[in-house]
């Protein structure tokens, strides 16, 4: 009787959240880690190697070539990494490698995403001096549960790669690297990256490539509310929508009903009403000047140590330290 209860719950709170945002006067939203289901996660797996999605590749440039340097400007007490929101682990491997040659190093992937704990775990667990303990909680709760269970002559060094950071409107952001900050001890360290600004005729198409991959992984929210709330969605009557809002310096993502129509979501108990070219927004990514990160972290309770930027796809990582 456990097993199917659990699963009830699981659905209520996606129900809920679906049936709150479908139905609100305005714009209609889905939150965005409702995109990471096993189909969506696997599906943002093969965004991170498409040629237009130029972010990753710079994200795991930086940390092959500064990977040593952050490590150096660590202390020489024992290590424990944190990552929130590993997702597969392969950028991450760079920089567990160089700090397990300084010191044995515990490494915590945080992931709502069982399968991408799972292949993150298969793709470090053999590292040398390196020991993998994932936890499968939310990024905040698991970093707190990660923190209660240290060891107080460990260091603890927060990972938060790619730009997760974006997808926070600028508030929320700070108040996030702000709740970071209260988990950790003065002397813990946070190397947080974030995609920087660039035009938009660059930056478009990493949100729309041609082969259609983020529109299919965008969609899927669709069918994911089919799969799981018994909703009525044509996949075939929405279409993926990616602009720039250069006023507020953000990619938006939005999926497009070509037509009107109502849809029901049995499982939510409620409809979805359209009109012909409304939309539903499923996330904002947005990007930054240098500067920017700095005085965040700095207004967090963080003093920025150094930061690197890629040339090639203007990208930042700035390595911080919790005063
Ligand atoms: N964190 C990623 C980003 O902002 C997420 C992402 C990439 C994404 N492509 C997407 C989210 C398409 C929704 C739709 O870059």
């Amino acid at each position: 009787m456990v097993a199917p209860r659990l699963v009830q719950e699981v659905f209520t709170e996606f129900a809920a959240d679906v049936r709150w945002g479908l139905t609100k006067p305005g714009q209609k939203e889905i939150p965005s880690k409702y995109l990471y289901d096993e189909v969506g996660s696997a599906l943002f797996e093969v965004i991170t190697v498409l040629p237009e999605y130029g972010l990753f590749r710079a994200d795991e440039r930086l940390l092959r070539q500064n990977a040593e340097a952050i490590s150096a400007k660590l202390s020489p007490r024992p290590l424990v990494a944190v990552e929130l929101g590993s997702g597969s682990g392969r950028k991450t491997r760079w920089m567990l490698e160089a700090l397990a040659r300084r010191q044995p190093t515990v490494y915590h992937p945080i992931e709502i995403s069982s399968k991408a704990l799972d292949q993150c775990s298969r793709e470090l667990g053999r590292l040398h001096n390196v020991e993998v303990r994932p936890v499968q909680q939310p990024y905040l709760a698991g970093l707190l549960s990660v923190a209660a269970a240290r060891q107080p002559h460990e260091q603890l060094l927060v990972l938060f790669l790619g730009s997760t950071i974006g997808n926070f409107n600028s508030s929320a952001a700070e108040r996030f690297l702000a709740d970071v900050r209260q988990a950790l001890t003065a002397g813990d360290a946070l190397l947080l990256s974030a995609d920087l600004e660039k035009p938009a005729a660059q930056l478009l198409p990493a949100y729309d490539d041609p082969l259609g991959v983020t529109a299919s992984f965008n969609l899927n929210v669709l069918a994911r509310m089919n799969r799981e709330l018994e909703a009525e969605f044509d996949l075939s009557t929405f279409r993926h929508l990616a602009r720039y809002n250069a006023a507020e310096r953000r990619i938006e993502m939005h999926l497009l009903s070509t037509r009107a129509q109502s849809v029901p979501i049995p499982r939510a108990g409620c409809s979805a009403s359209f009109v012909e070219g409304e939309t539903i927004w499923t996330e904002s990514s947005h990007k930054y000047c240098p500067r920017e990160v700095i005085e965040m972290g700095r207004r967090s309770g963080f003093r920025p140590l150094r930061q690197w930027i890629d040339p090639e796809w203007p990208f930042a990582q700035t390595l911080f330290l919790a005063e």
